[in-house]
């Protein structure tokens, strides 16, 4: 009996290799790859909008908000998705839009071109591993994205690298730990990979583990649901 990963085991029997147990392990109930992220919201483009554009709204216009007042004179859009946030952003600001999903941003793309006044250039992209050269954005806003991506650590180290030192990073998401929203999280935990995020996402390990700047926490949403985070990249 050989080992050929340490996952799977077989036998050798003259020139053919059997396997005889296969224990690749399966994927843990929040795991999510960026194929099923990409499959998920290709699917969900087309109604996408009415299912979470005005629940959602009040954390987009949150997030909008604090960016206002920062002034920034560049803004990078992780999961801009359809791009629900876009008309809320100030008109004489350079605003850079990814997604994994092209069918989401092709929603992006018409939404943008109702915007003329605004300056809008969309990309489909991987946020975790992304072209752009280091310190190239004042700030840079995750709506309803952090959740979703495969690998959340990931994320942050790429966006923080995007942005430029003493920038911003404007969050809003949903995070564990609200007591009305407690029941719902744990039952829709292991569905993450089909329905596109993880219902069950702590603060502490997704936002205070980093070493940047807290600057405000404010709940928005219905019944709480979401956080408006607002860091300095250190
Ligand atoms: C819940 S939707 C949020 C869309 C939009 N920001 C909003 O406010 O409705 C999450 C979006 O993030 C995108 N996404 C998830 N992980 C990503 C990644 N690593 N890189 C780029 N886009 C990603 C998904 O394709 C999806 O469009």
């Amino acid at each position: 009996v050989h080992s050929a990963r340490a996952a799977d085991l077989w036998i050798v029997m003259g020139t053919k290799r059997l396997p005889i147990v296969n224990e690749t392990p399966a994927k843990s109930a929040d795991t999510i790859d960026s194929r099923d992220v990409e499959k998920v919201y290709d699917r969900y483009a087309s109604w996408y909008d009415h299912l979470f554009g005005a629940v959602l709204d009040p954390g987009r216009r949150a997030v909008a908000q604090a960016v206002q007042i920062l002034g920034p004179s560049s803004i990078l859009e992780v999961g801009v998705g359809t791009g629900l946030t876009l008309p809320f952003y100030p008109e004489n600001t350079r605003i850079v839009g990814i997604d994994l999903s092209a069918h989401m941003l092709a929603r992006a793309h018409e939404r943008a071109a109702s915007l003329p006044r605004h300056d809008i250039e969309l990309h489909v992209m991987d946020a975790e591993s992304m072209i752009f050269e280091s310190a190239s954005f004042d700030c840079v806003v995750l709506p309803y994205v952090l959740s979703v991506t495969p690998d959340p650590a990931r994320l942050i180290n790429e966006v923080r690298r995007v942005c430029r030192p003493s920038g911003h990073v404007v969050i809003v998401n949903h995070f564990s730990g609200s007591r009305t929203w407690w029941l719902l999280e744990r039952l829709v935990r292991p569905l993450a990979a089909r329905i596109g995020f993880r219902s069950d996402f702590g603060f502490t390990d997704n936002v205070l583990s980093h070493d940047w700047i807290v600057e405000s926490v404010r709940t928005v949403n219905l019944f709480g649901l979401s956080r408006v985070v607002v860091l300095r990249n250190g």
